[in-house]
């Protein structure tokens, strides 16, 4: 019988070694030796099924977004899903969503609709890491993430804050060598969990740069949730880069949403960077452009953005960028920026091309 090296079998089966390590003292891989100091394995054996996603330890029916994430549209779901075409003797094969950010809108329509294929990208490095990562180990990622659990938890706020910093300077090391492992997305949704009020925000160089936040109790490992969102995203094509790179998924067969970042409403409120990247006016009418390409293909398409008209009446940017499309004007609870007074209700847009 030939016999493999836990590093051989962790290229072959696309997890790192530490997990195929786990796996053959859980003895889940027959004939696995310890030869020397270090286990050996037979080169005919097959990667073991993911035992956290068959079923029983898995409580949570719902998959949902496993961050918060600016912009995240969780609220608006009510108003969103209304437009969503399904039934009514159209046939939606494909689900795109090339800015998904938190996933809020994915998550909604895989847990109420089959859709053969899926697409979701967005430019954000390490954002797509821990999609991935959810997708396809989602086993390490939530051993790494129950011992960051175990340990910040029970320090008291200097040992947090030490650790807490730790952390993001662990991230930001892998972040600039290019690393997207599940020790990468393990640190993306710890730090999501215990920085201030959720945010990711770069500095210049790329750095992570948000302060540690306040919350007594963070939920660090939601295990149940990361179960239910790995088996929703079992069919996806999960993709780091631009929304345009979404052309070749998308044809008549396609529902597509798109969030992207917001144009600001005003010229203080500019806009919380989610990565290096800008999305100026620009980039809107470029996005305007791109989806009447995707109109023509027969798609069937959603597009959000914030509505210039809450504070300049006479703002038409949208309406003059989407003048071919429907444009509705919904309610949303959002606040026009941290010092206005203007709180509360103000509208958001939904446009739609059918
Ligand atoms: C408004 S957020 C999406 C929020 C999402 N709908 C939710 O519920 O959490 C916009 C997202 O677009 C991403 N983004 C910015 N520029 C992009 C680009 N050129 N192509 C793809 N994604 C981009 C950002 O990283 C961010 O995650």
């Amino acid at each position: 019988m030939k016999l493999i090296s836990a590093k051989e079998a962790a290229s072959k089966w696309d997890i790192s070694q530490r997990r195929v390590i786990a796996l053959c003292s859980e003895g889940r891989i027959p004939g696995a030796q310890i030869v020397g100091n270090s286990w050996v394995i037979p080169s005919s054996s097959k990667k073991p099924e993911d035992a956290r996603t068959k079923g029983s330890k898995n409580k949570a029916s719902e998959a949902k977004p496993f961050l918060k994430w600016a912009g995240g549209k969780g609220q608006l779901l009510s108003e969103i899903s209304k437009h969503y075409p399904f039934g009514n003797n159209v046939h939606i094969k494909k689900y795109a969503e090339p800015f998904v950010g938190g996933g809020a809108v994915l998550f909604d329509i895989l847990n109420k609709h089959d859709v053969d294929e899926v697409y979701i990208s967005d430019i954000n490095a390490e954002l797509i890491n821990t999609y991935k990562t959810i997708r396809d180990n989602p086993d390490e990622l939530i051993d790494i993430l129950k011992n960051m659990e175990e340990e910040y938890l029970p320090t008291d706020a200097d040992g947090r804050k030490k650790f807490y910093l730790e952390k993001r300077a662990r991230f930001n090391d892998l972040k600039r060598n290019g690393v997207h492992d599940a020790e990468a997305a393990a640190l993306m949704i710890f730090l999501n969990r215990t920085c201030f009020n959720g945010l990711y925000r770069v500095n210049r160089s790329g750095d992570y740069n948000v302060p540690m936040g306040a919350y007594k109790n963070p939920q660090i490992c939601n295990e149940d949730l990361l179960l239910a969102d790995s088996k929703k995203l079992q069919n996806a094509n999960i993709v780091c880069g631009d929304y345009k790179e979404s052309t070749s998924f998308i044809d008549e067969n396609t529902f597509v949403y798109f969030d992207p970042p917001y144009r600001p409403l005003t010229k203080t409120a500019s806009f919380t960077s989610y990565t290096e990247h800008l999305f100026d006016d620009n980039k809107q009418l470029e996005l305007a452009k791109y989806v009447q390409d995707l109109d023509n293909k027969g798609a069937l398409i959603v597009i959000s953005n914030s509505d210039p008209k809450n504070t300049d009446e006479n703002d038409n940017f949208f309406d003059d960028a989407y003048s071919n499309q429907n444009i509705r004007r919904v309610a949303a609870n959002r606040m026009i920026n941290s010092n206005s007074e203007a709180r509360g209700k103000i509208n958001e847009l939904l446009i739609t091309n059918f």
